[in-house]
């Protein structure tokens, strides 16, 4: 039965959050949105934490949009100084503690010391294996998929033979297991254009809650809420994986 709660039935290994409501989280306190952005990031440090011990192996959260370049320049520069000051205070710890980070997204475009410092970081912690975390960072996931078509035009390879396997292995999260569930945060019920290839047969929650205030808390409500769904995959079974 597809709602009944069952707490020896498997849980995510990978969740994907979108981070949604930082805005509404600032002005509901007389703030100015940039302090919403702010405590955005103490939630995300708060559920990176939590993530493992929760059973997830890697996670992956919407930083930045391709679509978010539309916002004042006020804002846009903000979030830039966020994840600089994410990724420079927060590498020692995450390298220390056996997570890899990786920045999925389009590099063009980005400010050259943000490119240079993901890129850094993305190598200093390649040898991980403890955890995965993904902070997609001027990404779009069509913009993905055409830059994923792009490389293998380029490859030279024959488009005869072309897989499903092999394209996803083009796309800038490619180093990630299949997204088991997407949660978006704040009430907001979409996918902005994040993951639409990935998130192909993952679970769907919206959970009622503005992203600051987010954290291990609201992670293992997601995790109990996933445990009670059943996935088949397209088959009459159910299974854990497509194929
Ligand atoms: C949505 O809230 C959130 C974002 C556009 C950015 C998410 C960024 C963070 C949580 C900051 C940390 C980021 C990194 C990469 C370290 P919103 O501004 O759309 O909120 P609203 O819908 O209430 O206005």
């Amino acid at each position: 039965m597809a709602d009944s709660p069952s707490s020896d039935a498997e849980g995510p290994r990978h969740v994907a959050l979108i981070m949604d409501g930082n805005g509404r989280w600032a002005k509901a306190r007389g703030l100015p949105r940039a302090l919403g952005h702010r405590a955005g990031v103490e939630a995300l440090k708060r559920t990176v934490q939590a993530a493992p011990e929760l059973g997830l192996t890697c996670l992956t959260v919407f930083g930045f949009s391709t679509e978010n370049w539309r916002r004042p320049a006020a804002e846009v520069s903000e979030l830039m100084g966020l994840v600089r000051n994410y990724v420079e205070s927060d590498l020692d710890r995450l390298e220390r503690e056996g997570v890899r980070l990786r920045i999925p997204g389009r590099r063009e475009g980005l400010p050259d010391d943000i490119r240079a410092i993901v890129e850094r970081a993305e190598a200093r912690t390649a040898h991980n294996d403890r955890f995965l975390l993904q902070v997609a960072f001027n990404y779009g996931s069509r913009a993905d998929i055409v830059d994923a078509a792009r490389r293998f035009a380029l490859s030279g390879e024959d488009p005869a033979i072309l897989t499903e396997d092999r394209f996803e292995r083009l796309l800038s999260t490619s180093d990630a297991p299949p997204v088991d569930l997407v949660v978006r945060t704040s009430g907001e019920r979409r996918l902005s254009n994040f993951l639409m290839w990935e998130a192909a047969y993952a679970e769907l929650l919206f959970q009622d809650v503005l992203w600051p205030d987010y954290g291990p808390d609201a992670l293992a409500k997601a995790v109990e809420a996933f445990r009670t769904r059943e996935r088949r995959f397209g088959g009459l079974e159910p299974t854990r994986q497509a194929g």
